[in-house]
């Protein structure tokens, strides 16, 4: 595949986003419409500069970074109509954004002129990436990309949080709290689902801790070294950890999950 297709790609994706802000535009609320709509748009274009790091550091082959990219770029597509008519990045509240963009990347042509195995890479890659967890019957090529993305988004993620919650007082912004209340205390039982290395179901968020503890254990979730390495080299734990609250279960639990990521960074 030639290296003008994430041109070509990247065009496709920014006419469909400029679009969709104009569409806002004449919106109730259309600042804070925009303001998150931009936020997914920042977002997806880092998601291509870390998937494009690992994708080199993982020695992808050319034409596999080029995927890697592509599947990046497109694999928040569907939120910007759920919060265009949600106002909402829950997907209990809406719809399930993954599904929604990978039914756009088949049914539009917004990826036209990408050869018909890597579309179906990018729509499944799109379709799967929010998943707690991948299906065991996706098949190894899918999986790899899957979990590149998976791993991008995750670490931007965190970042995104640890700039957010070092300026909340400033800017708060309720969309990225998901309507969670702040109040003291978190759920032990993700704590212990650490512990056990298990994927957290999100239902078992009922406080704005918990969506942090969620967001700390998705690093044991993280596929490859680069991504680990990343996380060490950005001292995302390091910055998070003083977001949560300072009591021994925590920091006890902040402790595995770094000793987890330096021996999977070697
Ligand atoms: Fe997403």
């Amino acid at each position: 595949m030639l290296l003008n297709q994430i041109d070509i790609c990247r065009k496709s994706f920014a006419e469909y986003v400029e679009r969709k802000l104009h569409s806002a535009g004449s919106m109730q609320d259309h600042s804070f419409i925009r303001e998150n709509m931009l936020l997914k748009l920042h977002h997806s274009m880092r998601v291509c500069g870390i998937a494009k790091r690992i994708s080199n550091e993982e020695a992808f082959s050319d034409n596999e970074k080029i995927i890697s990219y592509l599947c990046a770029l497109f694999h928040d597509i569907g939120r910007f109509d759920q919060f265009m008519k949600f106002k909402t990045f829950l997907d209990s509240k809406s719809f399930n954004h993954a599904e929604y963009g990978y039914e756009i990347l088949v049914n539009t042509d917004i990826i036209e002129g990408v050869d018909v195995e890597t579309r179906r890479i990018i729509a499944g890659s799109t379709r799967l990436h929010n998943r707690q967890n991948i299906p065991d019957e996706t098949d190894p090529y899918l999986r790899r990309f899957v979990n590149i993305t998976r791993d991008a988004d995750k670490i931007d993620i965190l970042e995104l949080f640890c700039n957010y919650h070092s300026s909340r007082a400033k800017n708060k912004n309720d969309a990225l709290e998901l309507d969670l209340p702040d109040t003291v205390g978190f759920n032990s039982e993700i704590v212990e689902l650490i512990y056990a290395k298990k994927t957290i179901s999100n239902s078992l968020r009922k406080n704005y801790n918990d969506m942090k503890l969620i967001h700390l254990a998705w690093v044991l979730d993280l596929n490859y070294r680069e991504s680990f390495r990343t996380i060490k080299r950005r001292k995302t734990l390091e910055r998070f950890s003083e977001f949560l609250p300072k009591e021994a279960e925590i920091t006890e639990v902040i402790s595995f999950v770094h000793e987890y990521v330096r021996h999977k960074s070697e």
